[in-house]
C-alpha cells in the first residue's frame, strides 16, 4: 500500500467581504444562538451528568454558550473499562484501516467541519479567526495527514534476514490504555494527542482542559463520523487530579501523552514513579511542557525584522502559545529603532472580541490567568528599576483583556525574565553591543526551560555562534524569524530541559513512543 503523499493544508483567507468570512461569521452566530449541552463520550455513548459547567467566551464572560457535563472518578473507571473492551478488535485491525479513519477525519475538518471547529475554538478559547484557522484547521489536519504517513514508514521498517532465517519487527501497541491530557491553548494538540496514540493501535482515555471542552466536542464528532470504533478514544470532562487519582493507580495504565505546564507534568511524573510497582510495564511518559522563549537580536539585525518578530512572536494569541516570545535581548545600538517600530506597530493593533475580525489581540483564557498577569504588571509598575514601555493596562469587566505589554528591565534576571507568565507580556533587556557572547550565557542560564528561541542577525558568524552556544536552550531554534508557528512535517516541534521530553509532536519520534516492538526470528 502507498499512503497518499501528505500535504500541508493551506489556510483560508478570511479577508473582508470574502465568502470564507461570511461562512465563519455564520458558524459563530449559530454557535452563539444555541445553548449546547455537551456530553462526555464513553464507549461511544453520550454521557451527561447533573453537574453542568458553563462555557463562557473569555472575551465575553457573562455570555453562556451552553454547558458541558462534568464527570467523576466513576466515569474515569468506566472510560478505562470501555477502552480496554475495545482494545483487541482495534489493535488487530489492519493499520491501513486505522489510517483510513484518520485520513477521513483530516478531510472532514478540511471540509464540512472547518467553520464549526474554528468557531468553537474562537469562542471557547478566545482565538481570532486567523489564529483559529492555523490551529484547529491547518495544524490539526497536518498532524493527522503527516502522522499517517510516518506510521506507514514505521511499519515498513524491517530488520535484515539471512539464508534460512526470516527476521521480523512487529510494532505492537502498548499493553493497556494511554491517557491523553491536553492543554487549553491549541485545538490541534487536543486532537493530536489522543489520535497519534490511537493511530498506533492504542486505546485512549482523553481529558482536555476545561476551556477546550467546546472544541474537544467537535473533534470527537469528527472522529465518530470518520468511523472511529466506539471505545477507542473516550472523551471525559473530569477535574485533572480526580482523573489522575484513578488513572495513575490503574494496573493497565500504559502511558501518558501530555501537553501542559511543567509543574503539572512533574507532579504526574512523581505520582507515576511512586506507583511504578502497580503497573504491568513501565509506562511511556511523553510530555510537552512550559517555556520561556526568547528573541536575541544581534547588532547586524534589521530593526524592522526584529520588531515584527517581537510583535507577532509575543502577542499573537495573547502570548498564550507555548512558543510565544516572552523575553527579548536587544543590542543598545539598535534599541531606539526597534522601539520606534514596535510602538508604531502596536498603535495599529486592536484588542477586543473575536467576533470583530479586525481585533489582533483577544482575551486571556481565565480570570485566574488575568489576575496572575495583572499582579506581575503591577509589581513591574511599582519597581523603580523597571519601565513599562508599552501597554500595562487591563480590564476584566466584559472579558479578560490585557493590553500587549512590554517591560524593560535593568536586571536580566528580573522575575518576568525567568518565569513563564503565559500572556501578552514581553520583557526586554538591552545589552551593550560588544556583550553578545556574554548575553548568550545569560539566555542559556536564566530559565529552566528550552522550548523555542530565535537569533536575528545578518552576520553569519553571529548566527553560527548563537546556533552553537544556544544549542541546549531551545528544542526549536529559528534564524531570522519569530520563535512561533512551527509547521507539521517541516519543523517537528518540542522542547528539552523543563520544556518536555522532546518527543517532537507530529513526527516518527513521537509515534514510536506508542508502540512496543517485538522481534520475531524464524528459522527454516
Ligand atoms: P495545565 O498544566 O494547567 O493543564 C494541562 C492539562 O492537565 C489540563 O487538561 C488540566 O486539566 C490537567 N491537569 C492540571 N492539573 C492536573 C493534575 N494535578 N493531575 C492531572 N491533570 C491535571 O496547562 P494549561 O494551562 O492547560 O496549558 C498551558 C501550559 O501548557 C503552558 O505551560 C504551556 O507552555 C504548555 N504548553 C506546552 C506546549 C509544548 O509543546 N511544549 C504546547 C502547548 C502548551
Ligand atoms: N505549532 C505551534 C507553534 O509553533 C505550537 O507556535
Amino acid at each position: 500500500f502507498t499512503i497518499p503523499e501528505p500535504v500541508n493544508e493551506p489556510g483560508l483567507n478570511y479577508g473582508p467581504h470574502s465568502v470564507e468570512r461570511a461562512m465563519l461569521k455564520k458558524a459563530l452566530e449559530e454557535a452563539r444562538a444555541q445553548e449546547v449541552d455537551l456530553p462526555m463520550y464513553i464507549g461511544g455513548k453520550e454521557v451527561r451528568t447533573e453537574n453542568k459547567i458553563a462555557i463562557r467566551p473569555p472575551h465575553d464572560h457573562k455570555h453562556i454558550l451552553g454547558y458541558f457535563s462534568e464527570g467523576d472518578g466513576g466515569h474515569v473507571n468506566e472510560a478505562i473499562k470501555e477502552a480496554l473492551a475495545a482494545k483487541e478488535a482495534w489493535e488487530n485491525l489492519a493499520w491501513e484501516q486505522r489510517a483510513a479513519i484518520f485520513l477521513k477525519a483530516a478531510e472532514l475538518i478540511a471540509g464540512p467541519y472547518r467553520y464549526k471547529i474554528n468557531a468553537a475554538t474562537m469562542l471557547g478559547q478566545s482565538k481570532n479567526a486567523y489564529q483559529a484557522e492555523i490551529d484547529s484547521a491547518c495544524e490539526l489536519i497536518d498532524f493527522l495527514r503527516f502522522n499517517v504517513a510516518y506510521m506507514s514508514e514505521i511499519y515498513a521498517q524491517q530488520p535484515a534476514s539471512g539464508k534460512g532465517v526470516w527476521n521480523r519487527l512487529e510494532q505492537r501497541p502498548l499493553e493497556g490504555f494511554v491517557f491523553a491530557l491536553t492543554p487549553f491553548n491549541f485545538t490541534a494538540i487536543a486532537g493530536n494527542l489522543p489520535a497519534s496514540a490511537a493511530m498506533m493501535g492504542n486505546v485512549v482515555v482523553w481529558k482536555p482542559a476545561y476551556p477546550q471542552a467546546y472544541a474537544a466536542n467537535v473533534i470527537m464528532q469528527v472522529f465518530k463520523e470518520a468511523g472511529l470504533p466506539d471505545g477507542v478514544i473516550n472523551l471525559i470532562y473530569v477535574d485533572g487530579p480526580v482523573a489522575g487519582e484513578v488513572i495513575f493507580n490503574h494496573p493497565d495504565f500504559a502511558g501518558i501523552h501530555f501537553t501542559g505546564s511543567t509543574k503539572v507534568f512533574q507532579t504526574i511524573w512523581q505520582t507515576i514513579g511512586n506507583n511504578i510497582h502497580k503497573y504491568k510495564a513501565y509506562p511511556r511518559i511523553v510530555g510537552e511542557t512550559g517555556g520561556k522563549d526568547f528573541i536575541l537580536a544581534h547588532q547586524s539585525a534589521n530593526p524592522d525584522v526584529v520588531a515584527t518578530a517581537i510583535v507577532r512572536g509575543a502577542f499573537e494569541y495573547q502570548g498564550q502559545k507555548c512558543s510565544a516570545a516572552s523575553r527579548a535581548y536587544l543590542p543598545k545600538s539598535l534599541w531606539p529603532a526597534i522601539q520606534e517600530k514596535v510602538l508604531d506597530d502596536l498603535q495599529s493593533i486592536k484588542m477586543g472580541p473575536v467576533e470583530d475580525f479586525s481585533n489582533f489581540v483577544n482575551a486571556v483564557i481565565t480570570e485566574q490567568s488575568f489576575d496572575k498577569l495583572a499582579k506581575y504588571i503591577d509589581a513591574a509598575k511599582a519597581d523603580a528599576d523597571v519601565e513599562i514601555i508599552a501597554g500595562g493596562n487591563y480590564d476584566k469587566s466584559v472579558g479578560y483583556f490585557i493590553e500587549p505589554t512590554i517591560i524593560k528591565v535593568k536586571d536580566p534576571k528580573y522575575i518576568t525574565m525567568c518565569e513563564e507568565l503565559f500572556g501578552p507580556v514581553l520583557t526586554v533587556y538591552i545589552y551593550e553591543d560588544e556583550a553578545f557572547e556574554q548575553i548568550m550565557e545569560v539566555i542559556d542560564t536564566t530559565s529552566p526551560y528550552a522550548l523555542t528561541g530565535s537569533i536575528i542577525s545578518t552576520d553569519r558568524y553571529a548566527i553560527e555562534k548563537a546556533t552553537y552556544k544556544l544549542r541546549n536552550a531551545a528544542g526549536n531554534f529559528y534564524v531570522n524569524d519569530k520563535p512561533t508557528g512551527a509547521v507539521v512535517g517541516q519543523q517537528p516541534f518540542g522542547g528539552a530541559r523543563g520544556s518536555g521530553t522532546n518527543d517532537k509532536a507530529g513526527s516518527m519520534i513521537n509515534l514510536l513512543r506508542w508502540v512496543s516492538p517485538r522481534t520475531i526470528k524464524e528459522t527454516f
